[in-house]
């Protein structure tokens, strides 16, 4: 799966991608991440990407020139599933946008800064837009990261089968049960009897048991319907 991801702030992208688990999906040559730093593409010498809103107001829009010029040239090479702009007033993100994101194979995402992109932006290329939560952030390049992070973490042969993800709170509609190591016993705080029983069967009713009782606690809207 190719990943390329159009930013005006690239270096914030650099941490995150060449760290533990998206870094050894990159190794193993089950992903590609590729940063554009759409500065690149900037409509003068000055490296100007953006521009006031027509009609007033604070704060800057990109423009949507750079933005062409960096989709083109991706999309000459290439075609592309999907084309995500990260944005706060965009479909908020869950465990089943990640999964059907995880099918595609070659996605482009816009980060946003500032007021946001030009409209034009928005009807011209965008497929889907996507917010992480009901916050504002000063870009979108922690959000991308984030999504990249959940779609790549359930690629089969990412994760090594002891940290499946198929055991991940959400990906059966419920929170994760609680999980122990050792020592069974620390300054009087018990482990679970039934978790050192060896009784694999019971083992798994329990968690069920805990993961229902989890998200009745905390989440119950997951249970509705
Ligand atoms: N850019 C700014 N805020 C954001 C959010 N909440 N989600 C995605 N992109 C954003």
């Amino acid at each position: 799966m190719r990943f390329d991801i159009i930013s005006c702030q690239p270096d914030l992208l650099d941490s995150p991608f060449s760290h533990s688990i998206l870094k050894r999906a990159q190794q193993k040559n089950l992903v590609e991440i590729h940063i554009h730093d759409l500065r690149k593409y900037a409509v003068n010498k000055h490296g100007q990407i953006d521009d006031y809103a027509f009609g007033g107001g604070a704060g800057m829009v990109m423009m949507i020139e750079p933005i062409d010029k960096c989709i083109s040239a991706l999309k000459a090479e290439r075609n592309y599933d999907a084309v995500i702009y990260m944005t706060p007033d965009g479909q908020t993100l869950n465990q089943s946008i990640v999964n059907q994101f995880s099918l595609l194979q070659n996605i482009i995402i816009i980060c946003g800064h500032y007021k946001g992109v030009d409209e034009r932006v928005r009807q011209q290329f965008v497929t889907h837009e996507i917010s992480i939560g009901d916050y504002v952030l000063s870009g979108g390049e922690l959000g991308a990261a984030v999504l990249t992070d959940a779609i790549i973490r359930i690629i089969p042969g990412v994760l090594n089968d002891e940290s499946s993800a198929l055991t991940d709170s959400f990906q059966d509609g419920l929170l994760a049960p609680p999980v122990y190591t050792r020592p069974a016993e620390y300054k009087g705080l018990q482990v679970p009897e039934i978790l050192l029983s060896g009784d694999a069967p019971k083992i798994e009713q329990w968690r069920f048991e805990q993961a229902i009782e989890r998200t009745k606690q905390r989440r119950p809207d997951l249970l509705d319907g």
